[in-house]
C-alpha cells in the first residue's frame, strides 16, 4: 500500500509443520526457553516452587500469577532494554486443577462454600505480574529475584477510578462511598501501552465473576452477569469469620442495604475498564473509564503525531459486539514521552490524555468505508433520538453513557463483529489490524430476536444481537475460523477505510478465501503484534486460540508471521492475503497440547521474541520449552523466549 517503500523485508525461515505434542516447536536454528512460569517467587519471602507445593494466599501474592496473556516490554533505562527490562504480564484466569493439585482439586468448586483462603489464593493468582528480566552472559534469560521492580497487582489490590464515571452515583459502594476506589482488576486479557511509559491492562471476562440474584440492572443483562454462582464461587466465601471489608461479599451485587453506600450493588460497575499501571513505581493503578465499559480485550495506541490527539483502539470480545476508538481531548506533547530511568508522574500524564476525550464506536459499510460514531449524550441515534434520551439518562450524563457503553453503541447503529480480539498498529502508516476470532452466532439472515448477555431474548430494539446477519467485514455464517481486518483513518477524522487482511481456514475447506495451505492454515486468530522494523517495514505476528476442529486436527495453536508490505497489490478483492501470495504467511512456532499462544513482543534489537503459553495441559517438562515429558507434569502457564542459536535477529 505504500508506493514509496524500498525493497521489503523478507522472512528468513521456512514455514514449520503443524504439531500436536506437549512441546513448543520452533524453526531449525532457534531455541525456546521457559521463563517466569506460574508460581515463580518474586522476592525473598523464600519458598521454592515444586510440583508438590501447596499454594497459599501469601505465597501467591509474592509470586507470578497464573494464565499469562498480554504482556509489554518496558526498558529500565535509555539503553533500550534488549538485555534487561521490566516485563508487565497479565494473569487472565486460573486452572483450578493445577492450582490445587496437591490437595486433589479445589474445595466445593461447583456448590457449597469455598474456603476463604482458597478464594484469596485464587484472587491473588489473577491480575498483573511485574518482573525484572535479564539476559545472562551465556545468552539465556532469567528473572531477577528480589528486584525492587518485581510486584503484583491482583484482584484484591486497591485501585482508583479515573474519568467521567469516577465519583458518580454509579460506582458508590460500601468500600468507597465517594465512588473513587475499588478493589482489584480481573480477567486481564490483552494489554497495551502508552507513549508515556505506562501499562494498559484490560478487563475482559469479569462479568463471569459477579452475580446478582435480583434487582438486576440493564447492564447486568447486557454484559452477562449471572444470577446463581460466579465462575469460581468466590462470593460463596462471604460471611467467613476472617472476611475483611466484604472482600468476598462484593462479588454478589444483589442490593442488601438501604442505599448504595451500604452494600456492593455497584461493585460490578467498577469493572470492565482499561486499567493504567505505572510499571516503574508500583503506584495505585487507575481504571480509565472514559475508554468505555465492556469486555475489553485490549487497548492499542494509534499512530502518534505531535500536536494531534492521542488515539487508542479497543474491542469488545463477545459475539456480535463492537470495535471502539478513544480520542483524547489533549494534543500530544512529545515532552510527555516516557523517559525510562527518570522520575516522572506517569499517571498524571495518563489523566491528561485518558480521562478526557471522546469514545467512538465503529460502523463498517460495504465497499470498504467506515464511520466512527461518537458516544456522547447528545449524539443522534439511528432512530433519530438523542442518545441520553434513548438511554433514559440526564442530558449531561456521560458517566451513564459509559456505564451503558454497549447499549449506547447498539442505539447508534454500530456494526456487530465476529468477536474482536487483539489490535496492532503499524506506526508508520497508522494501519490498524484487528483479529475477529470466530462467531457461532452469525447467520445469513440474522435473527429478529435481540438478546441479553445471559442469553435471555428480549423484545427491545437496540439491545445486542442474539444472532447477527452477515455483513461486509464479517461475511461468513457460523464463522468458526475467523478473520483479520485492517483499516486506516481517512482525512475526515470520523471516517476510515477498511479491508479484510486474511481469512482463517483449514487448507482442505471449501470455504478458504485466502487460499491457506498446510503450511499456514490457522483458525481463531487472537494475539497480534506489528513488529516495526523501520522505514515502513514490519512483520505482522499472528497468534491463535483455536476451537475449530478443521485446523485443530492438524496443529495446536501457533504463531504465524507475514510482511504486509511485501504482499503488493492484489487482483483478488476478497482479502489481502490470497491464493496468489499466500506463501508469504508462514508458521513460526506451535504451542503444546491444550494451550493457546498469546502475548507477544521482541526486544528492541529483535534478537529475542517473547510469547506466552496459556493453559497448557502437560507442560513445561523442563526449562527447554521444546522438550516433552513421558509422564504428566503439573502444568504451568509460562513466558517463552525464542532466540536464534547464532544470536541474529528473529524471523529474518
Ligand atoms: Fe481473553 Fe478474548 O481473550
Ligand atoms: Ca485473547
Ligand atoms: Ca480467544
Ligand atoms: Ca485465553
Amino acid at each position: 500500500r505504500d508506493a514509496t517503500r524500498r525493497t521489503p523485508l523478507t522472512l528468513g525461515f521456512t514455514s514449520i509443520a503443524g504439531s500436536r505434542s506437549d512441546a513448543v516447536i520452533v524453526p531449525e536454528g532457534y531455541t525456546a526457553q521457559v521463563l517466569v512460569p506460574w508460581g515463580t517467587p518474586l522476592n525473598g519471602q523464600a519458598f521454592e516452587w515444586h510440583a508438590g507445593l501447596a499454594m497459599t494466599p501469601e505465597r501467591q501474592a509474592q509470586s507470578v500469577g497464573m494464565h499469562h496473556d498480554g504482556m509489554v516490554h518496558f526498558p529500565l533505562d535509555r539503553a533500550g532494554g534488549s538485555r534487561e527490562f521490566l516485563l508487565a504480564l497479565n494473569n487472565e484466569y486460573i486452572d483450578q486443577a493445577a492450582l490445587w493439585a496437591p490437595q486433589g482439586g479445589p474445595t466445593h468448586a461447583d456448590q457449597g462454600r469455598r474456603p476463604a483462603d482458597e478464594v484469596r489464593t485464587e484472587i491473588h493468582a489473577h491480575g498483573v505480574t511485574l518482573v525484572h528480566l535479564k539476559k545472562q552472559a551465556d545468552g539465556r534469560w532469567s528473572h531477577v529475584p528480589d528486584s525492587a521492580y518485581n510486584r503484583r497487582y491482583t484482584s484484591a489490590s486497591v485501585m482508583a477510578l479515573g474519568g467521567p464515571v469516577a465519583g458518580s452515583d454509579y460506582v458508590r459502594t460500601r468500600f468507597s462511598p465517594e465512588g473513587r476506589l475499588t478493589r482489584g482488576t480481573n480477567n486481564n486479557c490483552a494489554s497495551g501501552h502508552t507513549p508515556w511509559g505506562t501499562y494498559l491492562t484490560c478487563e475482559e471476562n469479569w462479568p463471569n465473576y459477579f452475580i446478582r440474584r435480583e434487582a438486576r440492572e440493564r447492564d447486568d443483562e447486557r454484559l452477562g452477569i449471572g444470577r446463581e454462582r460466579g465462575r469460581y464461587g468466590w462470593e460463596s466465601a462471604a460471611g467467613d469469620a476472617s472476611e475483611q471489608d466484604g472482600e468476598f461479599a462484593r462479588f454478589d451485587t444483589t442490593p442488601t442495604g438501604a442505599d448504595a453506600r451500604e452494600d456492593y450493588r455497584n461493585e460490578a460497575r467498577t469493572f470492565g475498564y482499561v486499567v493504567e499501571i505505572d510499571p516503574y513505581t508500583g503506584e495505585r493503578a487507575v481504571k480509565r473509564t472514559a475508554l468505555g465499559r465492556f469486555r475489553h480485550e485490549g487497548c492499542w495506541p494509534g499512530k502518534l503525531d505531535r500536536g494531534r490527539p492521542v488515539v487508542f483502539y479497543s474491542g469488545h470480545d463477545a459475539r456480535n459486539e463492537y470495535i471502539y476508538k478513544f480520542v483524547s481531548r489533549a494534543a500530544w506533547d512529545p515532552a510527555d514521552a516516557n523517559r525510562p530511568g527518570e522520575p516522572m508522574d506517569r499517571l498524571a500524564i495518563g489523566a491528561k490524555y485518558l480521562d478526557e476525550g471522546t469514545l467512538y464506536v465503529a460502523r463498517f459499510e460495504a465497499g470498504g468505508r467506515g464511520e466512527w460514531l461518537a458516544l456522547t449524550p447528545d449524539a443522534v441515534t439511528r432512530d433519530g433520538r438523542r442518545l441520553h434520551e434513548a438511554l433514559g439518562l440526564a442530558a449531561d450524563d456521560q458517566a451513564g453513557i459509559l456505564i451503558h457503553t454497549c447499549d449506547a453503541a447498539d442505539l447508534m447503529g454500530a456494526t456487530p463483529m465476529d468477536r474482536p480480539e487483539w489490535g496492532a498498529v503499524d506506526p508508520s502508516s497508522g494501519d490498524v489490524y484487528m483479529t475477529l476470532t470466530n462467531n457461532s452466532q452469525r447467520t445469513a439472515e440474522g435473527s429478529a430476536a435481540t438478546f441479553t448477555g445471559d442469553g435471555q431474548a428480549i423484545d427491545e430494539p437496540g439491545v445486542g444481537f442474539a444472532t447477527a446477519p452477515v455483513n461486509a467485514p464479517n461475511p461468513r455464517p457460523d464463522n468458526a475460523a475467523g478473520q483479520i481486518i485492517r483499516w486506516r483513518e481517512a482525512d475526515d477524522a470520523s471516517r476510515f477505510d477498511w479491508e479484510v487482511f486474511v481469512f482463517g481456514a483449514a487448507a482442505d475447506d471449501a470455504d478458504n478465501p485466502s487460499g491457506l495451505t498446510e503450511a499456514n492454515q490457522f483458525a481463531s486468530p487472537d494475539g497480534l503484534w506489528f513488529d516495526d522494523r523501520g522505514e515502513g517495514d514490519g512483520i505482522l505476528w499472528i497468534q491463535t486460540d483455536n476451537g475449530f476442529d478443521g485446523v485443530a486436527e492438524h496443529t495446536n495453536d501457533q504463531v504465524l508471521a507475514v510482511v504486509p508490505g511485501a504482499l503488493g497489490a492484489t487482483e483478488d478483492a476478497s482479502s489481502v492475503v490470497n491464493a496468489s501470495n499466500q506463501q508469504a504467511l508462514r508458521r513460526f512456532a506451535v504451542g503444546p497440547n491444550g494451550s493457546e499462544v498469546t502475548g507477544i513482543f521482541a526486544t528492541p534489537d529483535r534478537t529475542a521474541l517473547f510469547i506466552n503459553i496459556q493453559h497448557p495441559g502437560n507442560w513445561p517438562a523442563s526449562e527447554d520449552a521444546t522438550l516433552a515429558t513421558d509422564g504428566q507434569v503439573r502444568p504451568r502457564a509460562a513466558t517463552v523466549v525464542i532466540q536464534k542459536r547464532d544470536g541474529g535477529q528473529i524471523a529474518v
